[in-house]
């Protein structure tokens, strides 16, 4: 592919050159600093990249609405790799998002044969108590299902208008011999990231999307189709500043003030009275208006602005016909390595513990994982593990150590010599000991209230 690798999310081999991957594809980084309270996975650079993740620290600074928005298949059993995404969620809840979580059953149906009523039963046994156990607050969160959510569906079909299959093998290496269920499911996806921003499911707001990078090629495309639908485009000026810019298309030529073809001055007129109105609470000295081009400049407009001028351009669009969407923002989480040193992976039970593993059996995995170790006692006296290598400092890194001091000294300990192989997996199988006992107390205690979860429609 020219410029670079295609992302697949449906394989179990990902890249893991994320350096390539943020310059190929413009992703920003993250910067523990920037955010508040930063989780554990950001101060450790897990959660490594973002798109637009500007946008929604605004929303958290100025106390405004956004929403999270994140999924994940019904196929298997529920491993330590799944919990990233949930931690990143309870970060967002924590600092005031709504959650809404999808259950990709018809992905799942489509993309591995996962029955609809499998799909469910393991969503409910498997995630669903999970996520309740790893601490998703129910007040704020709701869980659906893809295949009983009808505006889902709407919205795959409807922005399915703004793309083609052109796209599709761009994007995903689909080709001629693409199973058409397969081919659906991306645009459910997108009718999953861009549905809470309906009048029925919140409303226009900021969402946020958390997930591992294997799935920003759907985000590639929701932002793509979800910008071929403005009627208002805010860009940078030249001279400095914003420009608003009129997308006229098929359909929205009388609301922005096109009559027979030409422009209609007194129509036009009205609009640009009804763009500056709705730009008057962000409170911009000088707004140039140049109706007849179709252009509203704001010199005095920052970078920054950006995204609330987008907002009040896109309620605009919504009063006047439109379906207003704001592109989704998104975070990724690296992969954990498999405890095998390959990939992680559900259909190798070796590479990873489940939520639910008995502690006998994480301790024969964690002592039989990938060891940075030296060959030798001698030679690991002299020159110390290698943590980028050891699977259960990594392990202990991702998931079971809270405390960054506590973390950093078994770290100086292992690369000094002073700490052996045995004695870090040891440190590991105690945390994760922990870690699991917790979780399955937790899981107890949710056992008869998961409907606390479900969204109406779920129930
Ligand atoms: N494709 C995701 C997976 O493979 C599941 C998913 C469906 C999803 N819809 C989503 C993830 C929306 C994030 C946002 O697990």
């Amino acid at each position: 592919m020219a410029g670079g690798e295609r992302i697949d999310p449906w394989s179990s081999e990902q890249s893991q050159d994320y350096a390539r991957i943020i310059k190929q594809f413009g992703l920003g980084t993250v910067n523990p600093s920037e955010l508040p309270n930063p989780g554990m996975l950001h101060r450790r650079g897990i959660v490594f990249a973002h798109r637009d993740l500007d946008v929604v620290l605004g929303c958290i600074q100025r106390a405004e609405p956004f929403g999270v928005l994140t999924g994940l298949m019904p196929s298997g059993r529920m491993h330590l790799g799944h919990s990233m995404v949930i931690d990143q969620v309870k970060w967002f809840q924590e600092q005031g998002a709504d959650i809404t979580v999808t259950v990709a059953d018809l992905e799942a149906l489509a993309t591995r044969g996962t029955s609809l009523k499998e799909g469910r039963k393991t969503a409910l046994n498997e995630y669903i108590h999970n996520y309740a156990a790893l601490g998703l607050d129910p007040d704020s969160t709701k869980v659906y299902f893809q295949s009983s959510r009808p505006a889902v569906q709407r919205l795959a079909f409807t922005l399915g208008k703004r793309t083609n299959l052109s796209e599709f093998e761009a994007i995903y290496g689909f080709s001629g011999e693409t199973n058409l269920a397969h081919v659906q499911a991306p645009l459910i996806q997108v009718g999953d990231i861009i549905h809470p921003q309906l009048e029925d499911f919140g409303g226009l707001r900021p969402i946020v999307v958390p997930v591992g990078i294997d799935q920003d090629p759907h985000l590639r495309l929701t932002r793509g189709i979800a910008g071929k639908t403005h009627w208002f485009n805010v860009k940078p000026r030249k001279e400095g500043g914003l420009t608003v810019a009129l997308s006229v298309q098929e359909g929205n030529q009388r609301a922005l003030g096109i009559i027979g073809g030409k422009v209609d001055n007194s129509a036009r007129a009205i609009l640009f009275d009804q763009m500056a109105g709705a730009l008057a609470p962000l409170g911009f000295a000088d707004i140039l208006a140049n109706p007849k081009y179709g252009t509203l400049d704001i010199p005095g407009a920052t970078l920054d602005d950006r995204a609330r001028v987008r907002m009040q351009m896109l309620a605009l669009e919504r009063e006047l016909g439109g379906m207003g969407l704001m592109p989704p923002c998104s975070t990724y989480h690296r992969f954990a390595v498999g405890m095998t040193g390959n990939k992680m992976s559900s259909s190798q039970p070796e590479t990873t513990i489940f939520m639910d593993e008995s502690i006998e059996e994480m301790e024969v995995k964690v002592k039989r994982s990938f060891s940075g170790g030296q060959p030798t006692v001698e030679e690991h006296r002299r020159l110390g593990g290698d943590c980028s290598k050891d699977v259960a400092f990594q392990y202990l890194q991702f998931f079971f150590e809270r405390d960054d001091n506590a973390l950093s000294e078994i770290k100086a300990e292992y690369e000094s010599g002073r700490m052996l192989a045995g004695e870090i997996k040891q440190i590991c199988i105690d945390r994760a000991t922990e870690w699991l006992h917790e979780l399955a107390e937790r899981r107890d205690m949710w056992s008869d209230r998961l409907d606390e979860f479900l969204a109406p429609d779920a129930l």
